[in-house]
């Protein structure tokens, strides 16, 4: 089975883009083949500053490996590096309609605060690229957090037309969650998603001091009443803190609500801070020690030639159905 996914270089990364995507890419790497990128010409479709944008491509890459990727059994590289992406974009461009990516809520949300006559078309036609990212590795499984499953689905819709009218030439891929956390929200408001684009007291970062995190564990929204219950309609930040805490233990949320059925709030904000802190405090180290060992241009590197090599088969088929071969 081939596995694929990936994360743009943009902003800091929360504890949501941990708990719904990083910490599940390790565990497919045994029995798979894996192919985890950096979706550095996604982070184009908003501006960013270029230093920011080095910076990120860097840690990201400390990240994967500092989540246990191992670089020997999974292809670690950055999108821009394997030159396919942009030409299959290319092609696949015009097999999706204005319509659909029109109808795309990442977008709707993205472009919704910005002047309609300077809305970047990359931001647009983000979804052809993400596809092209997928079907170049006749990827079968995707796993992503919630928001990003659409994209996923426009993928597939993008496969029935592109091979109802060529042939069985693309590989239909299926979307991965997470059973618990495929959705983390913002500790401050949890009736919004935790995202790397605010800078909030509800947003845990991973760079976060392990001081800050516990301050923002200790000071998060919690609902009125005092049982500590999955409820999402009354009680959304309890539960989104019960989420964390068993997506991070690796338990249910019926074993997590469970365990602190006695408990009151304090105790229990406590017990989620350590668990957090247990689990990104050594995630943090592994990460700098990364950072420090130089191993970052080496692995993106190596990786980018073993990408290339899976990408350039699948485009020269794509090429040859559609007659430019
Ligand atoms: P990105 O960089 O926004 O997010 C990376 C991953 O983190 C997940 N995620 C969350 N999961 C749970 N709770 C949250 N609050 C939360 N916030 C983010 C996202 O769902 C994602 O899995 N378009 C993608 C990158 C991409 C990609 C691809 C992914 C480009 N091409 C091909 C898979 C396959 C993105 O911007 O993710």
């Amino acid at each position: 089975m081939r596995v694929l996914s990936g994360i743009k270089p943009t902003g800091k990364l929360t504890l949501g883009n941990y708990i719904g995507a990083l910490k599940n890419f390790a565990k497919y790497q045994n029995e798979n083949e894996v192919f985890i990128f950096i979706a550095d010409l996604h982070a184009l479709t908003l501006p960013i500053d270029p230093e920011e944008l080095r910076n990120n491509i860097k840690l990201i890459t400390a990240f994967y490996l500092a989540a246990g990727l191992d670089p020997e059994k999974v292809t670690i590289f950055k999108q821009s590096d394997v030159s396919a992406h942009a030409e299959l974009n290319c092609i696949l461009q015009n097999y999706l309609y204005m319509g659909e990516l029109n109808r795309m809520t990442q977008f709707k949300e993205k472009s919704q605060t910005m002047d309609n006559n300077a809305i970047g078309l990359g931001l647009f036609t983000y979804p052809v690229l993400m596809a092209s990212d997928i079907l170049l590795y006749e990827a079968n499984k995707v796993p992503v957090g919630e928001d990003q499953v659409q994209h996923v689905e426009i993928t597939r819709d993008l496969v029935n037309r592109f091979n109802n009218r060529y042939g069985k030439i693309l590989v239909m891929p299926e979307p991965e969650i997470a059973k618990v956390g495929k959705r983390i929200m913002s500790l401050s408001e949890p009736t919004k998603k935790m995202s790397k684009s605010e800078n909030d007291k509800g947003d845990i970062f991973l760079i976060d001091d392990l001081s800050v995190i516990r301050k923002k564990i200790m000071s998060a929204v919690t609902d009125s009443g005092s049982e500590i219950k999955v409820d999402i309609e009354n009680k959304p930040g309890i539960t989104n803190l019960l989420t964390i805490y068993a997506a991070l233990k690796d338990i249910s949320l019926e074993a997590a609500e469970l365990e602190f059925k006695d408990a009151r709030y304090g105790d229990f904000k406590k017990a989620v801070a350590e668990t957090v802190i247990n689990i990104i405090g050594p995630f943090q180290e592994r990460a700098r020690k990364v950072i420090e060992s130089g191993e970052v241009d080496r692995v993106l590197n190596e990786g980018a030639i073993k990408a290339a090599k899976v990408a350039n088969i699948t485009l020269h088929k794509v090429q040859k159905a559609v007659g430019l071969k």
